[in-house]
């Protein structure tokens, strides 16, 4: 099937919606466990990134399970077709010209690398969002460890699915140690660079 299809070339380019927005564009990707606080990071990473008139848009866990992935599971083949979608959508995004966060338990690394280089590498900044199983567990935000502890949850990352931490991240952020506005400004710093069109 693939054979017979033709990519079509539009006239307005990656580049062109760049100029428009007159700022870069590429992925921040969050990983981490579940309530270790990426999307509460990410959160305010996009308001500060709107407030500078950054166009932006958030892909979220809980939110593309409820949509386009609604026919995925927690398992390893399911989270892996999982991360692949996301990172389809976001390449997608990325040629729209938005700065795309997404917040995904991610937890293996070969799945990351698939990211990168599916949006190429130029284009993913990798945030580590580092909190211990038993911090995670001890908030426990969703109920879900108190579920997996007692069997009714499988696959739980952290108890009784694994977490392949990154070894390199761009940035990695302790929750215990740091607030969410100190790691949201840090982010920020971060990309503000790469945030710069360059002349191409
Ligand atoms: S991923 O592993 O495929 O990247 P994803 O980020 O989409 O996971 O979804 C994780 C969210 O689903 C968690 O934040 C949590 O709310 C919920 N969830 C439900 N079951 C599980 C599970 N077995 N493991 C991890 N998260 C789960």
């Amino acid at each position: 099937m693939k054979d017979n299809i033709v990519p079509h070339n539009y006239q307005i380019s990656k580049n062109d919606r760049r100029q428009r927005n007159n700022h870069n564009s590429f992925l921040l990707w969050f990983t981490g466990l579940s309530g270790s606080g990426k999307s509460t990071i990410a959160n305010v990473v996009e308001q500060k990134l709107y407030q500078k008139g950054i166009k932006t848009y958030s892909l979220d866990g809980d939110n593309i399970r409820n949509g386009i992935n609604n026919d995925l599971s927690f398992s390893p083949k399911d989270r892996t077709e999982n991360i692949r979608r996301i990172a389809e959508v976001s390449n997608l995004m990325i040629d729209a010209g938005l700065v795309t966060l997404a917040a995904f338990v991610s937890p293996y690394k070969k799945d990351r690398d698939n990211i990168r280089t599916i949006v190429k590498d130029v284009n993913f900044v990798e945030v580590y969002v580092n909190t211990s199983i038993e911090e995670c567990e001890r908030r426990d935000v969703k109920g879900l460890y108190k579920k997996a502890r007692a069997g009714e949850i499988k696959n739980m990352t952290g108890i009784s699915a694994p977490y392949e931490a990154p070894e390199n991240p761009d940035i990695e952020i302790k929750t215990e140690e740091e607030s969410v506005e100190a790691a949201a400004q840090r982010i920020v710093d971060f990309i503000t660079l790469k945030l710069k069109l360059n002349d191409e």
